[in-house]
């Protein structure tokens, strides 16, 4: 039997998702963590046991000693993943014991992160994420499999799992997939172009061996107001929302980015606890 949880970012990202996340792992009984959608775009700000900690693709089971994969619906950069490893690792987090890569995973080159070192239609994070995802649906993406046959990123190896053995072929799993970016900024529900290029709804956590019928709880994470890092306009013109950004420290934590501010939108929240089924 599998059985899975989902946590869902209802807003345009840095909704506090990593924080949901994390006090989950900590509280439920979850064997897996399985992280969906998007790459090392993310920044997921964790306090544990007292220290900071971002995850960019990492999921937040390691902290507490829970099999944490990288999904099948992910990208991963194997230079910035190796640096993130490590880095947790140095905070005293055993990551290597409990990290899977999927075999099918896709792999961000370094010319997709030249490529996407050029944008300024979007504001993207410049790591590659776009033109990754679109060789990917183009049919000519590496994949975390074909990676490891590399000498660079055969270290990869023992951690990649095929996720449909990890989950289905083992008595009561309980999966908690964890979202990255948000509702506003989705492939397909965001306001193109301005989104991302991965699915971060409730929809996007199926695609990595999630049947339907598994899914228990669906957990949306939403703020108090609402923030936006990119190129369109978003910032609302009250000068209390100048305020807000600052006392709310909002910049972006994997760009530094400052995220442009305005008050909450409740019709936009409905929509998306609709469509995400929270
Ligand atoms: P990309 O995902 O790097 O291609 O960026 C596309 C858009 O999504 C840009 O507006 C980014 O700022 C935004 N974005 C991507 N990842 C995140 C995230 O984790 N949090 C907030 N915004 C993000
Ligand atoms: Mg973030």
């Amino acid at each position: 039997m599998i059985k899975a949880d989902v946590v869902i970012g209802l807003q345009y990202g840095d909704e506090g998702k990593g924080k949901i996340t994390h006090d989950l792992c900590r509280e439920g009984s979850y064997t897996h963590v399985l992280r969906f959608n998007g790459g090392c775009n993310a920044g997921h700000t964790i306090f544990h046991n007292g220290t900071k900690f971002v995850t960019h693709h990492i999921p937040s089971g390691v902290f507490f000693g829970i099999k944490s994969i990288i999904g099948s619906g992910c990208v991963i950069d194997p230079i910035r993943l190796q640096e993130e490893i490590e880095t947790i690792e140095a905070g005293g987090v055993d990551v290597k014991s409990y990290l899977l890569i999927a075999k099918n995973a896709h792999i961000i080159r370094s010319s997709h992160k030249e490529e996407d070192s050029q944008d300024t239609a979007i504001g993207t994070t410049k790591r590659g994420n776009g033109p990754a995802y679109r060789d990917k649906y183009n049919r000519t993406g590496l994949t975390a499999e074909q990676a490891s046959e590399m000498s660079n990123y055969s270290w990869m190896k023992p951690y990649l799992v095929d996720v449909y053995e990890e989950l289905h072929t083992r008595d009561n799993t309980y999966v908690l997939c964890e979202g990255a970016q948000g509702f506003g900024i989705d492939i397909d529900w965001g306001d193109y172009p301005y989104v991302t290029s991965s699915h971060c709804t409730t929809a996007g956590a199926l695609l990595n061996a999630i049947p339907p019928q598994a899914i228990n709880r669906v957990w949306g994470v939403a703020k108090a107001y609402e923030t936006y890092v990119g190129a369109k306009d978003f910032q609302g013109d009250d000068p209390l929302l100048e305020d807000l950004q600052r006392i709310g420290q909002e910049f972006g934590a994997t760009t530094g980015r400052k995220r442009q501010t305005n008050w909450i939108n409740l019709d936009f929240l409905a929509k998306s606890c609709k469509i995400n089924g929270v």
